[in-house]
């Protein structure tokens, strides 16, 4: 029994001092020390020897367990650090590759044209308001001198909720909104959604408008020109030129469709602007004086000028887009080539 013990003390110690590996060595570990390992059968078998013995032997066995166990974890940390070390050789960090770039979001496009717009109307004193998307039929028609019944409602498909109320298919009820609550003088722009059951590549059901409104002493068409010019000119280069066309709209009187020198050919004519050389890009008018009277003002003492344009037909003009629906599927690819960079004012 004794030689076994030694035998076993033998062969455990070169299985510990040949194992190559943390993984070889915990094979031999699982041999010897183990549940049903070689040390464990060894103790088992105290009962075949004669009872004076067994207390010798058994301590003998312990021993023996207490040793190896010193020597395995002595032996596994070598190993590791062995391992390890070979590990770190043979990983090389090239840290002269460059680096994976990190994809930088940009502005949407209609977000540009609205900032750009409103940044070149706050250099001009003009506050900046928003109004509800879902509106009162009053706000939205009657308070803009569109009565029930009215032929005038036709020019816009209105989304109706009931009877009383709809989603705004214009930004022009911030204008009664907003002078129902002041005093003039008053310079405002507000810019938001409006909805319109309409869907095409020029038309969407859910689009953008900017509406302005100043209303004061004094003010008159010459301002609401010289106004619009100024802003075309910022909007789309200094050579740009503007033309007012008779209009009409209910909420003001006199109206004027106006429209820009074309900024593809600069108006000598081409596809985009038809060979017509102009662009139309907004309608606009002296606020009517049945509007001013609605809201309380007196029309005697005050007047003023409102206009009104699409974001995305800014946005196509300005961009060279032919689809409209292009604003709203956010495909990476278009929304990448109108990229954050380049011609944006703000
Ligand atoms: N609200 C008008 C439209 O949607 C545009 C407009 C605004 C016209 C203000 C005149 C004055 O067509």
């Amino acid at each position: 029994m004794l030689e076994k013990v030694d035998e076993i003390r033998k062969a455990a110690l070169q299985a510990c001092s040949q194992a190559s590996s943390v993984k070889d060595l915990e094979q031999a570990r699982v041999r010897f020390l183990g549940k049903k390992g070689e040390l464990t059968l060894l103790l088992r078998s105290t009962g075949q020897l004669p009872p004076e013995e067994r207390p010798g032997f058994g301590r003998l066995v312990n021993e023996l367990r207490d040793e190896l166990e010193a020597v395995w974890a002595e032996r596994e940390e070598q190993l590791f650090q062995e391992e390890e070390e070979r590990r770190l050789m043979a990983e090389t960090l090239d840290i002269t590759l460059p680096g994976r770039a990190v994809a930088r979001g940009g502005v949407h496009p209609i977000t540009r044209i609205i900032e750009d717009t409103k940044a070149i109307f706050m250099q001009l004193g003009y506050e900046v308001v928003e109004g509800p998307e879902v509106e009162l039929d009053y706000y939205n028609f009657e308070a803009l001198n569109i009565p029930p019944d009215h032929p005038a409602r036709d020019m816009q498909d209105t989304f109706f909720i009931n009877e009383r109320l709809l989603l705004r298919s214009q930004t022009s009820p911030v204008q009664i909104r907003v002078m129902e609550n002041r005093k003039p003088p008053i310079r405002i722009l507000a810019p938001g959604k409006v909805y319109r059951a309409d869907s095409d590549i020029t038309h969407s059901p859910m689009f953008h408008q900017i509406e302005g409104l100043v209303v004061d002493r004094g003010i008159t068409f010459a301002d609401l020109k010289g106004t619009l010019e100024l802003f075309a000119q910022r909007m789309f280069g200094s050579h740009t030129k503007i033309r007012l066309r008779p209009s009409y709209f209910p909420f003001t009187e006199p109206s004027a469709e106006v429209d820009v020198s074309c900024i593809m050919c600069g108006g000598t004519g081409c596809r985009v602007c038809k060979d017509s050389g102009w662009l139309e890009i907004l309608g606009s008018g002296m606020v009517d004086p049945r509007v001013l009277a609605g809201v309380g003002y007196n029309p005697q003492e005050v007047s003023g000028f409102a206009f009104g344009m699409g974001v995305e037909r800014i946005a196509m003009l300005k961009y060279g887009i032919s689809d409209i629906r292009l604003f709203f599927e956010n495909d990476v690819r278009f929304l990448k080539q109108l990229g954050s960079e380049g011609g944006h004012l703000c």
